[in-house]
């Protein structure tokens, strides 16, 4: 089954498929969200917002642990993440589709790991899944590559943290990509991340930032992301052959 877990502004893809059922699962982390499921290109397909119903949850608050756990024990593996993110390149705009290869994790606050309990290092050397990536990139207009910059939130950042983010190498800032990325590794999903520019980052935007100009560009790019996914999903090989399927083999003490 392929997951995907919908950001800002996607809270159902009505439009994609045939529901053919919805249920909340229990997980050990707690109840995950309502999950939508479809059939699309012959393909079942698994949804869920991330944030819940009417954006409840913002995203220090997500319970990314159940979510992901949520998947996994239905049947998913592979999941498309969307993110809606901040740009901190002038030659990336609000609208494009950045599809990340890479992230530097700035998070605080959250539960990062399945394993509490025992001892494991997953491997990041590639932290998206290269095959999932290049399904997506041959999909639709989208920018190949890039650093995925998370920040705890919820508030924006300063032009300080915006500038070193720039030094660091990063190409797009957001709330919500970790740890996502990494539980699903955790648990040897794919997982690839398209991320909409909702904004220039702050102090790269001409103005103070306001979540209203995220939601605009997020519904006025909500079409052409559905289209991409949906293409993506019909794009997707039966079998995997990622490394993603092998990834706790070597990781565990
Ligand atoms: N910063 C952090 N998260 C975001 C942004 C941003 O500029 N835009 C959308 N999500």
């Amino acid at each position: 089954m392929i997951g995907i877990i919908g950001g800002t502004g996607v809270y159902e893809i009505v439009t994609m498929g045939d529901e053919i059922d919805t249920k909340v699962l229990k997980t050990p982390y707690g109840n995950s969200p309502k999950i939508s499921i479809f059939k699309l290109h012959g393909k079942k397909v698994a949804f869920m917002s991330r944030h819940s119903k009417g954006h409840s949850k913002p995203p220090h608050m997500v319970n990314y642990r159940a979510n992901v756990y949520a998947m996994k024990k239905l049947g998913v593996d592979r999941i498309i993440a969307t993110n809606a993110v901040g740009s901190l390149e002038r030659e990336i705009e609000p609208g494009d589709f950045v599809i990340p290869h890479d992230f530097i994790d700035f998070t605080k606050l959250r539960n990062g790991t399945f394993y509490d309990d025992r001892t494991v290092h997953i491997d990041v050397t590639d932290p998206y899944c290269s095959e999932l990536r290049k399904t997506i990139c041959s999909s639709g207009k989208v920018i190949d590559g890039g650093i995925y910059v998370c920040t705890e939130g919820p508030r924006f950042e300063t032009p300080a943290e915006i500038q070193m983010f720039r030094m660091l190498g990063g190409t797009v800032v957001g709330m919500t990509g970790l740890p996502e990325a990494v539980l699903a590794r955790e648990l040897e999903m794919c997982y690839a991340s398209i991320s909409t520019v909702s904004n220039y980052a702050a102090s790269i935007s001409p103005s103070n930032l306001t979540i209203d100009e995220v939601f605009d560009i997020m519904d006025r790019k909500k079409h052409d992301l559905l289209t991409l996914m949906d293409t993506a999903i019909s794009n997707m090989a039966e079998e995997r052959t990622c490394h993603c399927i092998g990834a706790l083999k070597g990781a565990e003490i």
